[in-house]
């Protein structure tokens, strides 16, 4: 089983990036693999592949309902799947107010009698549903900021990739790791683990090999750094699929350099199962 969430302190590092090529790479490989979106900004990974659900209804379900025990459908008909060989659990607007259902419903459960472990109930949902016994590896993107949603991401999946921005202030943000993985470990009360660090944009001048050196150094798996491919990655968002498919179906030509970056995806791919898998 290969479980991790996308995290970064920073919005507009590359989690949703990452998230979805990896999902498209391990699938590749030939796992099964589940995606969870629970940013419930506009432009995430649901948004990124172009899955269309009534986000802004809040009669539908949704994973926000599950997580305080409200569903309206069983939780198998949260599960989409997506032409690129993995299936997703898309975002919704009810998640943005996750944090005052879960307490709410926290208060609920104690007037009850009742135990309601707000940061855990991702896992339990997941694993009341059978989900690790349908997939081998489970990916979960959420919000940049500390709270609930990166709380049940971390529990549920116990691991972290963390994109970084190739920068000074970026390169500073490596050092912050220990202290980030300290205080999930802390918060949650089990050992978080971090399966690999990903210096992402790198600029055409830039020496990838001294930000790496400098990652490995503070003993962090870095298998991979990924050059900034703006026009690969726009076209994604304009035409709101993976890289994979974006250089395979809306590229009139193969570009040796989008090859080398799909390869490098692909190569993190086989790291991060090396790392992650138990
Ligand atoms: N290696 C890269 N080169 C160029 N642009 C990138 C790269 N990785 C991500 N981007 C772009 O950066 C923006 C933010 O990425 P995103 O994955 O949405 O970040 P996050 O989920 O951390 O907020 C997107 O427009 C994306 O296309
Ligand atoms: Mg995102």
């Amino acid at each position: 089983m290969l479980t991790y969430t996308t995290y970064s302190e920073a919005g507009g590092v590359g989690k949703s990036t990452l998230a979805a090529n990896l999902a498209d790479a391990h699938a590749q490989q030939g796992r099964d693999v589940l995606a969870i979106d629970l940013d419930p900004q506009q432009g995430s990974l649901t948004y990124l592949l172009g899955i269309t659900t009534p986000r802004e209804d809040g009669d539908a379900d949704n994973l926000a309902r599950h997580l305080i025990d409200r569903p309206k459908d069983e939780f198998s008909a949260l599960i989409h799947d997506t032409p690129y060989g993995f299936d997703v659990i898309p975002s919704h607007n009810m998640l943005e107010r996750l944090p005052s259902l879960l307490t709410k419903a926290e208060e609920m459960a104690t007037d009850m009698g009742e135990s309601f472990e707000p940061n855990t109930r991702l896992r339990d949902v997941l694993a009341d549903a059978g989900i690790p016994a349908e997939y081998d590896t489970i990916i979960i993107d959420p919000p940049a900021t500390v709270g609930p949603h990166l709380y049940n991401a971390v529990a549920a999946t116990r691991s972290l990739v963390l994109p970084v921005e190739p920068t000074g202030k970026g390169m500073q943000s490596i050092e912050g790791i220990e202290d980030v993985v300290t205080n999930l470990s802390e918060k949650l009360g089990f050992d978080v683990g971090v399966l690999a660090v990903v210096p992402n944009g790198i600029g055409k001048t830039s020496n990838q090999e001294q930000y790496l050196g400098q990652i490995r150094e503070l003993g962090y798996n870095a298998p991979v750094a990924l050059r900034d491919r703006s026009s690969l990655f726009e076209g994604c968002w304009d035409q709101r699929c993976t890289a994979f498919h974006y250089a395979g179906y809306h590229r009139s030509r193969r570009r040796d350099y989008e090859v080398e970056t799909l390869d490098k995806l692909r190569d993190l791919a086989t790291h991060i199962q090396e790392a992650g898998d138990q």
